[in-house]
C-alpha cells in the first residue's frame, strides 16, 4: 500500500470509529498485569495494543480483536526483546546492548536486530521496545547495561544498525518488526543516577547531547518512540508538546507513533504531581503528543469523560489514532494480522552463530602484560561465581532474569559459561582445568548497608555477612589455584544489582571479591581477571596489579566461549570500551566528553581521569598511527595505521573533534567518526574517513543546529585518551571552505607564564617560585621555561610535564628537556 492509499484508508476507518473505539485504539494493555480474561475484554473493546504476551496467548487475543470487536482492527503486540527475544525460553540471547557496543560495529547491531525480529515475529508479535538510546553517563544507574554506552555518536551508529535490523527493508515483511527508540529522552541523566527521578535537562543540552542517537534512529526509519519518565526544566516529558511534537515531529521529521513508558500517564498525578486527577492526566498526555498509552487502564474512562466534558478534543484523539492506524497499515496487518516470522527459526543454528559472532565481537581486553594468550600450561584454575552463572552472563530482560518472567524454566541449551568454555578448550589441549566458586558475588545481606549506623540494621547486616562467609570458601579457591599455571578470576555483579529500581551508590566489587582477588594475586601465578558485569565497576587495584584484564559485560549465550577463545589466542579481541571505568564511585560521572572548566576536573582526593577511558581496548596486535592528514577540499581524513604485532588484528580508528572557540561551551573532545579495519601483521593501511561539516555543528543559544566558522582540532587514533591520538588543526571559513593549520604550528593554545602560575596554584597550591626551586638546578629550569615558551609548546603537553615533575618531587627533568629540545 502506498502512502496515499494508507492515508485514505486511515481516514475511512476514522470515519467509522466511535470516540470509544478511538480511545480504545490508544490503549496498550499489560497482559502480565491483567491476565487473559481482562485482556480478551479489552480486545473486544478495540484496544490498540498489548504488551508482555507471547505466542499462543497473543494469537488468542488477536482472534478476539479480529472477530469480536466491532471493526475488527488488528492489535499489535509489543515485547521487550532487547538483546534477543529474551523473554521467550527458546530464543537466542545476544550480548546486552552495552556489551554489543564494545564491538563498535553497527553491522553486529544490525545482525542482532535481524535475528531478534525473525524470532519475535515467529511468535506472532510485531514490535520490540528497543533500542535504548539513553546514554550511560552516570554508571550508578541500574539500566546502564541496556544502553550503548556513554557517547551520543557511538550510540547513534549502533542504534541505526539495530533499528535497520529489526525493521528490515519493509515493515510488511513477515519477519520485520517495529523498533521503538526509547526512552525519549534523558532517562539516564537522572540526578545521582537514581532511576526515574529529577532530571537536570535543558532543551539545548537535550539537543546537543541526547538527541543525536534518536535522530539516527529516525534516519533508520524507526517506527515508534517511547516517552521517558523524566522531566525537562520542570515539565514532565509526558506532558511536553515541545519535545513530543515540535522537536520530534516538526524538527526531526518523525512520522511514526509515540507510546508512553509504563503508566507515565497516571504518574503525572501520582509521581510528578502536575495533574489533579485522571482526566487531567489523560488530557495532558494526549495533548502533548502521546499516541499510545502504556499500562494506564484508567486512561480509557478518563479520556472519554474529558471528551464529554469538552476538555479533550476529538481532533487530538484522531491524530493519535491516525498515527497508530497508519502503522498497522504499513505493516499490512489488515491483510495479515499475525506476523509469521520464519518457521523454525527460533534458536536455530544460524541465529546461534550470530549470537556467537556478537559475543566474540564484544570482547574487550584492557590489559595484558604478557600473561595472555595462555601457552604451555599444565593446569588452569577458573575461579569465581560469575564464571558459571548464567544469570550474570545473560544480564537483564531474559526469561529467567527479569521480573515478570513467564513460567520459570531452567535455561535452555546451548550456552557456554566461562567455566565451560575453559573446560572445553583445556580438554582439547590436554590441560587440567579446575573450577572453584570462591565467594558470593553479592552476599544475601538484608539491608546491605542501607541504614548506615543503625544498630539493628547493622546487626542484621552482620548476620547476613556471617551467612555469606559460611558459603564463601576463599581458602578453598586458593588451594584449587595453588599449583595452576594460570588463574582466571571472574568477578562482577549479578542480576540483583542492576535493572529498573536497582541503582547502586557504590560500584566497588561487592561481597568478598576483592579479598578473593588479593588472596589469588598473592600466589604470584599469572592472573587474568574477567569482568562479567552489567556496567563498569571500580577496579583500580585490579587494573594496576592483575596481569591481564578482560571485560565481557553480559555476553549472552556464548559469552563464556568468547572469553576462553580470547584467553587461548583463538580470538584476537577487538572490542573497545563504549563507556569509561571510574576509579571510584565518588568520581562519577566520568565520561570523556565533558565540558571544560578551569580547575582541571579533579577532586583533591581523586584524579580526573578514569581507570580505563572511552575507546580503550587492546588485542594481541598493537597498532601505530602516522601521517594524519585532512583534505580540505573533500574533508576526507587519512591516516596510516600499522599492525606492529605478529597476528592479524582489527583496529577501530576513532576520530574526535574539538571546537577551539565557539559561542557555547563545547566538550573537550567529541567522537565524530570511526571505522574498523583489519590489518595483517607488519602491514600498513591508509585509512580514509569521510567527514562532513555537520560533524562540527553545535546547538546555539536559540536551540538551533549551526556550524560556526572558526578553528577546530581534529584527533585520530586508538582511543579517547590524548596519548593515543594524533592531532591537527583547521579553520572553517564562513563560506564553508576549510584551511588546514600548517602542521608545524601548535594546535592547542601555547603556554604563558601566567597560565602556569595559575595552574600550579590551583592544582598543587604551589607558587611558581616554589615549583622551580624544587629542581636541583633551578636556573636551568628557568632557561628551559623560556625556551619552551618561545617554542609555543602547547599547554597540555607542558602541563603533562609539570604534573609528572610534581608527582615525582621535582626530579623529573626529562620531559622538560624533551619539550625544550627540538
Ligand atoms: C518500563 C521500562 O522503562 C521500559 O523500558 C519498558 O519497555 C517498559 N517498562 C515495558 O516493559
Amino acid at each position: 500500500m502506498n502512502n496515499e492509499a494508507i492515508k485514505l484508508r486511515v481516514e475511512e476507518l476514522l470515519g467509522q470509529m466511535t470516540i470509544e473505539e478511538k480511545v480504545a485504539q490508544m490503549m496498550q494493555i499489560p497482559y502480565n498485569m491483567t491476565g487473559k480474561e481482562e485482556a480478551l475484554r479489552w480486545a473486544k473493546l478495540g484496544a490498540g495494543s498489548f504488551l508482555h504476551v507471547l505466542g499462543d496467548d497473543a494469537r488468542e487475543i488477536q482472534q478476539a480483536a479480529l472477530k469480536e470487536s466491532r471493526l475488527g482492527i488488528p492489535v499489535i503486540f509489543g515485547i521487550d526483546a532487547i538483546h534477543g527475544h529474551g523473554l521467550k525460553h527458546e530464543a537466542t540471547i545476544f550480548p546486552t546492548q552495552l556489551a554489543a557496543a564494545c564491538s563498535w560495529d553497527p553491522a553486529i547491531a544490525e545482525e542482532m536486530g535481524r535475528v531478534t525480529a525473525r524470532e519475535v515475529a515467529s511468535d506472532g508479535l510485531h514490535w520490540t521496545f528497543s533500542p535504548v538510546l539513553c546514554l550511560g553517563r552516570d554508571t550508578r544507574w541500574g539500566r546502564v547495561s541496556e544502553t550503548f554506552g556513554e557517547d551520543p555518536f557511538l550510540a547513534g551508529e549502533m542504534g541505526y544498525g539495530i533499528v535497520r535490523g529489526y525493521q528490515g527493508d519493509s515493515l510488511d515483511a513477515p519477519d520485520s518488526i517495529l523498533a521503538c527508540a526509547k526512552h525519549y529522552i534523558g532517562y539516564g541523566e537522572a540526578v545521582g543516577a537514581r532511576d526515574a527521578i529529577d532530571t537536570q535537562m535543558t532543551y539545548r543540552k537535550m539537543k546537543e547531547v541526547f538527541l543525536p542517537p534518536f535522530k539516527r534512529a529516525i534516519d533508520a526509519g524507526c517506527a515508534t518512540f517511547m516517552t521517558a519518565y523524566g522531566s525537562i526544566d520542570g515539565h514532565s516529558f509526558t506532558s511536553d508538546p515541545k519535545s513530543l511534537k515540535t522537536i520530534l515531529r516538526d524538527e526531526m521529521g518523525f512520522d511514526g507513533f509515540v507510546v508512553t513508558d509504563w503508566n507515565n500517564c497516571e504518574s503525572l498525578m501520582k509521581q510528578q504531581f502536575v495533574a489533579e486527577n485522571m482526566e487531567d492526566c489523560a488530557v495532558q498526555s494526549a495533548n502533548a503528543g502521546n499516541d499510545m498509552i502504556m499500562s494506564t487502564l484508567g486512561f480509557y474512562d478518563a479520556a472519554l469523560s474529558a471528551f464529554k466534558a469538552g476538555k479533550l478534543s476529538e481532533a487530538v484523539v484522531d491524530d493519535a489514532v491516525r498515527h497508530i492506524l497508519a502503522m498497522k497499515l504499513k505493516m499490512n496487518l489488515f491483510e495479515k494480522p499475525e506476523k509469521l516470522g520464519v518457521p523454525g527459526c527460533v534458536g536455530c543454528q544460524e541465529h546461534l552463530d550470530a549470537a556467537l559472532r556478537a559475543a566474540r565481537a564484544s570482547l574487550t581486553m584492557l590489559k595484558n602484560e604478557g600473561a595472555l594468550p595462555i601457552k604451555a600450561a599444565k593446569k588452569v584454575a577458573v575461579i569465581g561465581q560469575n564464571a558459571d552463572d548464567l544469570n550474570s552472563q545473560y544480564g537483564d530482560w531474559t526469561y529467567f532474569t527479569h521480573p515478570n518472567a513467564h513460567e520459570p524454566k531452567p535455561p535452555r541449551r546451548p550456552y557456554v559459561t566461562i567455566k565451560e568454555g575453559f573446560e572445553a578448550l583445556c580438554a582439547e589441549r590436554g590441560i587440567e582445568c579446575v573450577y572453584h566458586r570462591g565467594c558470593e558475588v553479592k552476599p544475601d545481606i538484608v539491608d546491605d548497608g542501607r541504614v548506615l549506623g543503625d544498630p539493628v540494621a547493622e546487626a542484621i547486616r552482620q548476620q547476613g555477612l556471617a551467612r555469606a562467609r559460611a558459603k564463601d570458601d576463599i581458602p578453598g579457591a586458593v588451594d584449587a589455584a595453588r599449583d595452576a599455571d594460570h588463574i582466571v578470576l571472574v568477578v562482577g555483579d549479578m542480576i540483583d544489582q542492576y535493572g529498573e529500581y536497582k541503582d547502586r551508590a557504590n560500584l566497588e566489587l561487592s561481597g568478598r571479591q576483592m579479598e578473593l582477588y588479593r588472596a589469588l594475586r598473592a600466589l604470584r601465578i599469572p592472573l587474568t581477571v574477567v569482568l562479567v558485569a552489567s556496567k563498569p565497576l571500580c577496579i583500580p587495584e585490579i587494573a594496576a596489579t592483575a596481569d591481564a584484564v578482560i571485560v565481557a559485560f553480559n555476553g549472552g549465550m556464548f559469552g563464556g566461549q568468547a572469553v576462553a577463545e580470547a584467553a587461548f589466542g583463538l580470538l584476537n579481541p577487538a572490542g573497545r570500551l563504549p563507556i569509561s571505568f571510574p576509579q571510584h564511585s565518588g568520581q562519577l560521572p566520568v565520561y570523556y566528553n565533558s565540558l571544560p572548566g578551569w580547575h582541571g576536573g579533579k577532586y583533591m582526593d581523586l584524579p580526573a581521569d578514569p581507570v580505563y577511558a572511552f575507546g580503550e581496548g587492546i588485542g594481541y596486535a598493537p597498532f601505530t598511527y602516522a601521517n594524519f592528514d585532512l583534505d580540505p577540499a573533500t574533508l576526507i581524513a587519512t591516516v596510516d595505521v600499522t599492525n606492529e604485532g605478529d597476528v592479524a588484528g582489527t583496529e577501530v580508528v576513532q576520530v574526535y573533534m574539538h571546537d577551539v572557540i565557539a559561542s557555547v561551551i563545547r566538550p573537550v573532545k567529541q567522537l565524530i567518526a570511526f571505522t574498523r579495519v583489519e590489518i595483517q601483521p607488519g602491514e600498513t593501511k591508509t585509512v580514509a574517513i569521510q567527514l562532513k561539516k555537520e560533524d562540527f555543528q553545535l546547538v546555539n543559544r536559540e536551540e538551533k543546529y549551526v556550524v560556526e566558522p572558526g578553528d577546530f582540532e581534529l584527533f585520530i587514533g586508538h582511543s579517547s585518551k590524548n596519548a593515543d591520538l594524533l592531532k591537527l588543526g583547521f579553520t572553517l571559513l564562513a563560506d564553508g571552505s576549510v584551511i588546514l593549520t600548517p602542521k608545524a604550528a601548535p594546535v592547542a593554545p601555547a603556554l604563558t607564564l601566567e597560565y602556569l602560575t595559575y595552574y600550579l596554584q590551583e592544582t598543587w597550591s604551589m607558587t611558581l617560585q616554589e615549583w622551580i626551586s624544587g629542581f636541583a638546578k633551578p636556573l636551568e629550569v628557568v632557561n628551559q621555561l623560556q625556551g619552551i615558551q618561545s617554542k609555543n609548546v602547547p599547554v597540555d603537553a607542558f602541563i603533562e610535564a609539570v604534573r609528572e615533575t610534581v608527582e615525582t618531587r621535582g626530579t623529573c627533568k626529562r620531559k622538560l628537556d624533551e619539550l625544550a629540545g627540538e
